[in-house]
């Protein structure tokens, strides 16, 4: 969406000029699955898709906020004074959760604003709309309010968000790939020490497809913070020979000389998943780096059969569309990405072939599943900006 006509369609709903203009984007992962809240690695990029938005500052404590995407909501007003957690406010839930601790960290934000959303992120397809929300919200904030704040600060700002205000206990990778990307490069972040490098995404002939299973998640967030708590279980009972903190700092040998210790075979293919994702992350960095694509694609293939069976957090729509990826001439690797029980997964598939690609895909899914897929090109973004 460009300026102007963000601006229009600010000035239709809240009858003034905006301020200011921003853009955040969505994101996939590469690799690196369920390892963010292990202390492991992952591998994400920031996508193209993601979320508009214009704001205007006011003089009064009102926030209102409008989204082209809940139309029917009509424009949601808040008290700037009164920023708690209400099922009935849906999406703008985001945006109090940020300002309230954008606030409680210190920044002043003493006056009301207009806010106006565009996200053309496909809803519950697990490529970040929410992260791509709240890094928003806090770029309109630093914007309109002047404020001095540390990117990293707003992008753990996103995440407590997430914990404290919404009730999912995710772990950094989405706002961190959101707060931080950069154009044509994927981020290998080690969410134990928050160090990371922008690792450019040379992929020669190829290109990213995501498929969206057009199937929502709505259990995804219970089963989510259920497989936290699961591998949080796992380490407590590897603790009893070992002394760690998480998943991500055991490698293979350690995790098979120690598996011995949890008592739960569920619990044994949780941590089974985090400790080996976390390896294969760690050798697709290498692999993408010294162009050694074929062994990258194969690393992501394994990705998904781990997280099929070990970490089972796929599903059928997820299965059929990645098993049949699998199938197709010109493909390099596929696997969900995300947290999984429907949403994305991606395909690394060969220029040339991504049209007889998705119109076989989408033929074979459409038969087993009953209704068609979606298909996008991911065109790797920056970082979230004003316009
Ligand atoms: C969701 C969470 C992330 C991460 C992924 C799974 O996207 O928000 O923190 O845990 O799932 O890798």
């Amino acid at each position: 969406m460009k300026k102007q006509e963000l601006q229009a369609a600010f000035k239709d709903i809240f009858q003034e000029e905006a301020d200011g203009f921003f853009f955040s984007p969505g994101r996939i992962n590469l690799i690196g699955e369920h390892t963010d809240y292990n202390g492991g690695h992952v591998f994400p990029a920031a996508i193209s898709l993601g979320t508009y938005g214009a704001a205007r500052k006011r003089s009064d404590q009102t926030l209102r906020f409008y989204s082209e995407n809940f139309k029917a909501l009509g424009i949601v007003e808040v008290d700037l004074k009164t920023l708690v957690f209400d099922k009935k406010d849906n999406w703008t839930n985001y945006p109090k959760g940020v300002i309230k601790f954008l606030q409680e960290a210190g920044h002043t934000i003493d006056k009301g604003m207009d806010i106006y959303i565009y996200g053309n992120i496909p809803n519950g397809a697990g490529l970040s709309s929410s992260a791509s929300l709240e890094l928003l919200i806090g770029i309109i904030c630093e914007e309109l309010f002047d404020l001095t704040l540390d990117r990293l600060d707003l992008v753990k700002i996103g995440k407590e968000t997430e914990n404290k205000f919404i009730g999912v206990n995710s772990g950094i990778m989405d706002q961190f790939a959101i707060g931080m990307g950069a154009n044509k490069c994927a981020i290998y972040l080690d969410t134990n020490s928050l160090e990371y490098d922008l690792v450019p995404l040379d992929l020669g002939d190829n290109v990213i497809v995501i498929m969206n299973t057009n199937k929502r998640r709505e259990l995804a967030d219970s089963k989510y913070n259920e497989r936290r708590l699961e591998c949080e279980k796992a380490v407590e009972e590897l603790n009893k020979g070992l002394a760690i903190e998480t998943l991500g700092q055991l490698d293979a040998d350690s995790f098979d000389q120690y598996a011995y210790l949890i008592k739960d075979a569920n619990r044994i293919k949780r941590a089974r998943h985090a400790v080996l994702e976390n390896q294969r992350t760690l050798k697709a960095r290498k692999a993408l780096e010294s162009g050694a694509l074929e062994e990258f694609g194969r690393l992501i293939n394994a990705s998904h059969i781990s997280l099929e069976h070990d970490y089972e957090v796929t599903g059928i729509e997820l299965d059929t569309l990645v098993h049949t990826a699998w199938q197709e001439e010109g493909v390099l690797g596929a696997r969900m990405t995300g947290a999984g029980f429907g949403g994305c997964a991606i395909a690394i598939v060969s220029k040339d072939k991504v049209d007889q690609f998705t119109k076989s895909v989408g033929q074979t899914y459409t038969k087993v599943i009953g209704y068609a897929p979606s298909f996008y090109i991911a065109e790797i973004a920056q970082a979230a900006h004003a316009l």
